[in-house]
């Protein structure tokens, strides 16, 4: 069983209801990083996570001013942004390690690649690529067995 897929997504709103499926499989303790330049569609595809984890629509916001959001649906939900953190020494005053450590919610980081080392060692890495207008290419890589389990069900 492959742990790596690969998707062209044509549009936000297709974005969107890969969000929403993917947020109907999450569990507690799942941790998901997504990767792409400014506009590639992170929160975009966090937004349509949040609508499937039954997350009430008011919670959701574009992570600028915090480094966390704890949105609270059927699980847990926590929506980080590491893009103005320097390096993993300033995670610690955020308590975002405890946050990923407790494994009480599924966490979702836009920015991993700034400080990939935030990611425990079982994940699942979403990497959003523009391609041209409202094209993306979404590549998907799972780290692990629950992880590789998730994308399985997710994408089949
Ligand atoms: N196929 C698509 N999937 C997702 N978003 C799309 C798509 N096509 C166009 N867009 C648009 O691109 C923008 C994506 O913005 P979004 O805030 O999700 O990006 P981001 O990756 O989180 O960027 P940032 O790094 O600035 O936080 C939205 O305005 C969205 O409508
Ligand atoms: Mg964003």
């Amino acid at each position: 069983m492959s742990t790596v897929r690969t998707l062209k997504l044509s549009s936000p709103e297709e974005t969107h209801a890969l969000g929403v499926r993917l947020g109907k499989l999450l569990q507690p303790g799942d941790f998901v990083g997504l990767i792409g330049d400014l506009g590639a569609g992170k929160t975009h595809l966090v937004r349509g996570v949040a609508e499937g984890a039954e997350v009430p629509r008011s919670e959701v916001a574009s992570p600028t001013f915090a480094i966390v959001y704890p949105y609270s649906g059927r699980i847990p939900l926590y929506h980080a942004d590491l893009y103005r953190l320097a390096n993993y020494d300033d995670l610690y005053s955020t308590g975002f390690l405890d946050l990923v450590e407790g494994r009480d919610g599924a966490v979702l980081v836009e920015w991993l690649d700034r400080i990939p080392e935030a990611a425990p060692r079982e994940h699942l890495r979403l990497t959003l690529k523009h391609a041209g207008g409202e094209v993306r290419e979404l590549s998907a890589e799972a780290f692990g067995a629950r992880p590789a389990a998730l994308l399985a069900a997710w994408m089949p």
